[in-house]
Order: C-alpha cells, then sequence, then structure tokens
C-alpha cells in the first residue's frame, strides 16, 4: 500500500481464522496500524490478551467485546466476524460514520438490511468473495460474455471437504456478474437433461483441502475460453479486504462492492477528502453568516 499515513483499522471477529489473518496481514504493513479488535461478548476471550487472541503483536491494539468503545477510534471497521454480530456492527459505524468492510457470508434478509441502512450514512464495502483476484474477475466478466455470444457457460468449483454450502457464494456471484441479478441456473445434469440455451451450468467439486478455486468455461462451437482464479489460502481475502478498506475511507455514504473498485474516479487521498470537507464546510457557515 503505498500510504503516508498509516489508516487505522478495527477488525471485528479478530480471534476467528479470518480475522487473525487480516491481523497478521495489517501488522505486517505500515500503511495500517490496528486500534483494537472485537470479540464475542461473554467469552471471556477478552481477558485473554491480544497477541493470543489475535495471532500476532500489534502495538496498542486493544481487545473489547464492546463494539462501541473501539468502533469510533477507527477509521474503517473490518467485519469478519459471524451473521448474528453484522447488525450491531454496522449500526455503530452509521451512528459513528465509519466505513465499513463486511465479509461476513451467510446473512438473514434483514442482516443484508441492515448493511444497506447503513450505506445511507457511510460508506459500507460488501463482498462474498474480498480476494483482489475475484474481484478483477468479477469486473472482466460481463466484457468477456459480451465479446463471447453465444458461447455456453458453465461454471466449476472446487473447495476443501469440509465446506458447508454448495454451490459456493462466490460462483453465484460470478453467474450474477455474467448473466445478470437472476441467472438461468442448473446445478449439475443427471439423466436427460439437454442443455437450454442460455443457461449457466454450475458445478461443485468437493474433497481435499483445497481453499477454492472457480472457473469459467465458455465453449463455442470452434473454440473454448476458460478463466480461473485459485485462492492460495486466507491471505487473499486479508489483503482483499485491507485494499477495500483503504479505498472505502475516501468514499461518499453507499454500498459498494468489487466491481466499484475499477472505477478509481471517486477516490480522494483523506488528507484531500478532508481538506474538500472543510473547505466545504468553511463555504456553509460563510453562507450562514451572510444571510
Ligand atoms: N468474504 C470473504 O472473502 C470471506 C472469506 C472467508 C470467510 N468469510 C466469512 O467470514 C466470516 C468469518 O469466517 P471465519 O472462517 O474467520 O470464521 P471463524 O473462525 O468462526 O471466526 C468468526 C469469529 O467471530 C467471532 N464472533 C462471533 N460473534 C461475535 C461478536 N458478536 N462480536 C465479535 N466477534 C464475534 C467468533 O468468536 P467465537 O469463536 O467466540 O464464536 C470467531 O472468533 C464467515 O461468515 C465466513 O463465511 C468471508
Amino acid at each position: 500500500m503505498n500510504s503516508t499515513i498509516a489508516i487505522r483499522i478495527a477488525i471485528a471477529g479478530v480471534g476467528g481464522r479470518m480475522g487473525r489473518e487480516i491481523a497478521a496481514a495489517a501488522a505486517g504493513d505500515p500503511a495500517f496500524h490496528i486500534v483494537g479488535g472485537i470479540v464475542r461478548p461473554g467469552r471471556g476471550t477478552e481477558e485473554a490478551g491480544w497477541v493470543s487472541v489475535a495471532g500476532t503483536s500489534a502495538p496498542h491494539a486493544r481487545l473489547t467485546a464492546d463494539p462501541a468503545s473501539l468502533i469510533p477510534d477507527a477509521e474503517a471497521l473490518i467485519d469478519f466476524s459471524l451473521p448474528e454480530a453484522v447488525v450491531a456492527h454496522a449500526r455503530l459505524c452509521a451512528e459513528y460514520e465509519i466505513p465499513l468492510v463486511c465479509g461476513v457470508t451467510g446473512l438473514t434478509p434483514e442482516q443484508d438490511a441492515a448493511l444497506r441502512a447503513a450505506a445511507a450514512r457511510t460508506p459500507v464495502y460488501v463482498a462474498r468473495n474480498m480476494s483482489v483476484g475475484v474481484g478483477a474477475l468479477l469486473a472482466i466478466l460481463p466484457d468477456l460474455a459480451r465479446l463471447l455470444p453465444g458461447y455456453d457457460i458453465e461454471i466449476v468449483e472446487t473447495h476443501h471437504r469440509r465446506k458447508q454450502d454448495a454451490p459456493s457464494g462466490t460462483a453465484l456471484a460470478l453467474a450474477e456478474a455474467l448473466a445478470g441479478p437472476e441467472p438461468d441456473l442448473i446445478f449439475g445434469r443427471q439423466g436427460i437433461a439437454p442443455r437450454r440455451a442460455g443457461e449457466i451450468g454450475m458445478h461443485a467439486v468437493r474433497g481435499g483441502g483445497n481453499p477454492g478455486e472457480h472457473t469459467i468455461v465458455f465453449s463455442g462451437e470452434g473454440d473454448e475460453v476458460r478463466v480461473s482464479h485459485r485462492a492460495f489460502g486466507r491471505r487473499a481475502y486479508a489483503d482483499g479486504a485491507l485494499r477495500a478498506a483503504a479505498w472505502l475511507i475516501g468514499q461518499r455514504p453507499g454500498l459498494y462492492g468489487p466491481a466499484d473498485l475499477r472505477d478509481p474516479s471517486p477516490v480522494l487521498p483523506r488528507p484531500a477528502l478532508r481538506a474538500a470537507e472543510a473547505l466545504a464546510a468553511a463555504d456553509a457557515a460563510a453562507r450562514t453568516r451572510s444571510a
């Protein structure tokens, strides 16, 4: 990251697999300063100490089960806790106008609605797959589909044997990037199952320890294009979440996702944004005085 002032981040779910990965990535990057982490109330984790919970040392980082005591100190909250915690975090980010990066998946419609409500007051970035590579894939897929009219599309995703849901949320997001919010999906095929024009075949392979692989196959009569993404581990998602946080703090309130990262124009460096806001406030005050 190219920044002269470290960005102050808080991490919700800091004791979890993703929270620890984000803490490790941020602690090793001078562009970020971790103000602290949020743990589940009542688990006693708070007493365990930062290093034993977050797995990495970060000077002055606080551990708390009280999100309201930490969120106002941060410039962005990165939430990789669990669905039941998302509403409270979203409400607090809205109240204190703190940008929120939410990577939690499996949200109910009510939890989704809380993120949308928060986005009216503060920038909120949501991605079912936070990796930079999948973000790039989501951005280019609509162009690829346009360039390959009439090609049949199939999506093959491979994950470790412990994954519960199928197809993956990422595979669904890829299908939506290709064919809009309600793609015509067929989940595997069995028996007599001829291909319908325009359908997207979804195939889930499960086994071993694969951290996640997605391939989109565009098949024509004479040739085929395959585009693949392979995660090497959780670091891919941690790096993407930090990148999203750095981008988000220069944005206006609103709901953002991976496709927005392709447009660099609205990003204002923080000092420039603050200067612009200070100028706007000064203008408004001058108008009030002269009215
Ligand atoms: N978008 C992406 O790219 C991406 C990538 C990977 C994972 N994810 C999602 O990210 C979430 C976390 O994944 P994970 O693998 O890290 O899960 P995990 O290891 O179970 O971590 C979740 C952590 O959140 C904590 N937590 C629960 N309730 C909390 C609360 N009220 N306040 C603060 N912390 C709380 C849990 O604490 P306890 O242990 O005390 O319950 C746990 O430490 C899941 O929804 C997962 O699907 C998204």
